[in-house]
This record gives structure tokens, C-alpha cells and sequence, in this order.
């Protein structure tokens, strides 16, 4: 899996690319992660990217030039473009499941007043991490790329995905886990998961999926 992102601050991505289980996917060569600055990509002799909008209005709009060259600089035979952006779809678990079979993916961020409209032209999906407005599309990038880097087949133990926090599969919240020590501030650890009956383990943890999901999501249950 290829992922390129395209972005006009290329250091936000430092720390997220230098640590934990990213870095050691791309070190493993799961992924291939590259960072690019589509400013280089401006034939602009400023190497501007962006200008007023036609019409008026506040703010500046990303010029599609430098989009439009970048991407067909990156793009290969099985190339899907990704424009980042609160209009898009609303990412989910599923679609991170659909972008993690892709070969190779070209995501773009968003900044600014927004970008000029014929960038949509060479974009394949438009994806919005929620209901809200970011500053830019680089932290909704690094979304849709961790929650698809641990999704390619070896990133992470086999089986993790199933016992999800939160699994589109079964639509249910993950039970409750514990550690060392049994006792803690006065509240035990259930019984149930120490007397090492895997059945009723297994029933235990069911049900408390199904007690959390009703509290907290019960719209995951109508689904
Ligand atoms: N850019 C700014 N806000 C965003 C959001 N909610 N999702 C995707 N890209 C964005």
C-alpha cells in the first residue's frame, strides 16, 4: 500500500510518521508513506498556490494548478484520489476497511477559504472525518491514514481488528478490559475473568458489548 499526501505544511506529519505502529509499518515496508509539498508542483514564479476568489468573499482559494500537476505527477494504474474536506462523505470504519485493499492512494488537504471547484475533477472521493471545521485537511489525512495503515494485512496482530473498540461487522462497542492490579481504588475486577472459563468469558464480554453499545451508541444497535 502507497499512500501520498499531499499537503502545503509537510511538517505537521513529523511526529506521526516517526512513531509507534506507523513508523514501524513503513519500516517494515507495509506502506510506503511520502509527504509532498504541491507548492513544488506550482509553475507560478512565486510558486503560488493560492489567490482571491472570483466573485468575492473572505479568505483565499487554492489554486487548481498545482493540484492538478501533483496529482498527475503521483498517479499509477491503480491510483484512487482522496480530497479531504467537511463536505465530503463521513468517514467510517467500513470505508477505512474498502480504502485498505486500495494499491495506492493520493490524499489531498484542503486549507484555507477552500480550493478552486475543478479540482474535483480529478478526485475519486471526497471524505470528511465529522461534522466540523478544521483549520486544514492535514489531521483529517493522518485519520483515514492511520485507521487504514493498521487495517493492511501484518500492521498489527492477527485478529486485533476483531476485538475492535468499535467493529462495523457486529455494530458493537468493545467490552471492558483490565489489568494488574485485581483490586483498584476499591473497584475488583469482575470475577468472571479470572475464574478462566473461556465460555463464560466469551458471554460475559457479549453482554457488556451489548450494554455499552445501548448506553452510549443505541443508534448503532437500530442499524
Ligand atoms: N478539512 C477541514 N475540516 C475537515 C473535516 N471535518 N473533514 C475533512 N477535511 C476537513
Amino acid at each position: 500500500m502507497k499512500i501520498d499526501i499531499l499537503t502545503l505544511f509537510p511538517s505537521m506529519y513529523d511526529g506521526f510518521l516517526n512513531e509507534s505502529i506507523i513508523k514501524r509499518a513503513i519500516d517494515n515496508n507495509y506502506v510506503e508513506i511520502n509527504i509532498h509539498n504541491f507548492r513544488d508542483y506550482s509553475t507560478d514564479p512565486h510558486q503560488k498556490v493560492d489567490d482571491y476568489g472570483f466573485g468575492g468573499g473572505p479568505g483565499m482559494v487554492l489554486m487548481a494548478q498545482p493540484i492538478f500537476d501533483a496529482v498527475e505527477a503521483l498517479r499509477g494504474d491503480n491510483t484512487k484520489v482522496i480530497l479531504m474536506t467537511p463536505q465530503g462523505i463521513k468517514y467510517c470504519q467500513k470505508t477505512a476497511k474498502e480504502l485498505s485493499l486500495e494499491k495506492h492512494l493520493i490524499i489531498i488537504c484542503g486549507h484555507y477559504e477552500g480550493f478552486d471547484d475543478r479540482i474535483r475533477s480529478v478526485v475519486d472521493y471526497e471524505v470528511s472525518i465529522g461534522d466540523y471545521v478544521l483549520t486544514g485537511g492535514e489531521i483529517p489525512a493522518m485519520i483515514l491514514t492511520d485507521s487504514i495503515t493498521r487495517l493492511v494485512d501484518g500492521v498489527i496482530e492477527e485478529g486485533s481488528h476483531i476485538n475492535d473498540s468499535f467493529n462495523p461487522d457486529t455494530n458493537l462497542l468493545d467490552y471492558p478490559t483490565y489489568t494488574k492490579p485485581r483490586e483498584f481504588n476499591g473497584m475488583r475486577v469482575p470475577d468472571v475473568l479470572v475464574n478462566g472459563n473461556h465460555k463464560e468469558i466469551e458471554e460475559y464480554r457479549y453482554n457488556e458489548s451489548v450494554k455499552k453499545t445501548e448506553r452510549i451508541r443505541p443508534d448503532l444497535l437500530e442499524k
